[in-house]
């Protein structure tokens, strides 16, 4: 089984007009993507992302990092998948259920809320990368694959099977991000093929095999390559290196 890798660049809540328009140039500076090989999503904070398409070339394509758990109306400082799907048709992305989204004492969303938005933005045509992962006393507890087991199942129980065609799963562990404290490839290679095992007993097996998935983590262009070459990991979410467009374009050169 052959997987296309996907590298995601979340620029979380980073940025201005002046050094989007920089990331921009440095990333339009680099080899044209082996469109066989991979492909690469930047997701920029919401005000940015149509400026972001304009400076963009075509072959990266965009997403937001996070939207609402339904469709237009009164919800004040919310997103829709509709928008989404509105704005950066013909690809759109998103990004869901991020540890950051999950564990913020603000934001606190909870398993069942990243499942209806995620079957809400997969019905709305939206590729999504769905996020999932422990917290280090998880981990620590080796708690790390029930964890996983329990984020997924709750999407399991209101998506149809056909529609997992439109997930990408993104492991996270938590104690990994923004920490410089990288998964060794052996750790990231054991979650993911658990996250496939369970793929396999719960959704399928060709679904299974079809589906990319990423580490996300302190990835850098120094440790890239060492996970890239896993079978199992089919990509990265990276998020501090995916505002140095040298270094990002580095992790995207180990997945060509
Ligand atoms: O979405 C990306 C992840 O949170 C990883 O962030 O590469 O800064 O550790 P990081």
């Amino acid at each position: 089984m052959t997987r296309k890798y996907l590298v995601g660049g979340n620029w979380k809540c980073n940025g201005s007009l002046a050094s989007v328009k920089q990331l921009c140039s440095a990333l339009n500076a680099g080899d044209k993507l082996d469109d066989a090989k991979v492909e690469v999503v930047c997701a920029p904070p919401a005000p940015y992302v149509l400026y972001a398409r304009n400076l963009l070339r075509p072959d990266f394509m965009l997403a937001l990092q996070n939207c609402w758990v339904g469709g237009c109306g009164a919800y004040t400082g919310e997103v829709a998948a509709d928008m989404v799907a509105d704005c950066l048709a013909p690809t759109p992305w998103v990004i869901l259920g991020h540890s950051e989204r999950r564990h913020l004492p603000e934001l606190r969303e909870s398993d069942e809320t990243v499942a209806k938005k995620t079957k809400y933005a997969v019905e709305k045509g939206l590729q999504v990368i769905l996020c999932i992962g422990e917290l280090l006393e998880e981990r620590e507890a080796n708690r790390t694959q029930e964890v996983n087991e329990r984020q997924l199942e709750a999407v399991r129980a209101v998506l149809s099977p056909d529609a997992w065609d439109r997930i990408v799963i993104a492991y996270e562990p938590v104690w990994a991000i923004g920490t410089g404290k990288v998964a060794t490839p052996e750790q990231a290679q054991e979650t993911h093929a658990a996250v496939r095992q369970w793929l396999i007993a719960k959704v399928g097996r060709q679904t299974a095999d079809n589906m990319r998935i990423l580490y996300g983590g302190s990835v850098k262009g120094s440790n890239a390559a060492e996970l890239a070459c896993k079978p199992d990991v089919d990509g990265f979410l990276v998020g501090g290196a995916s505002l140095k467009g040298d270094e990002f374009l580095q992790i995207i050169a180990a997945c060509q």
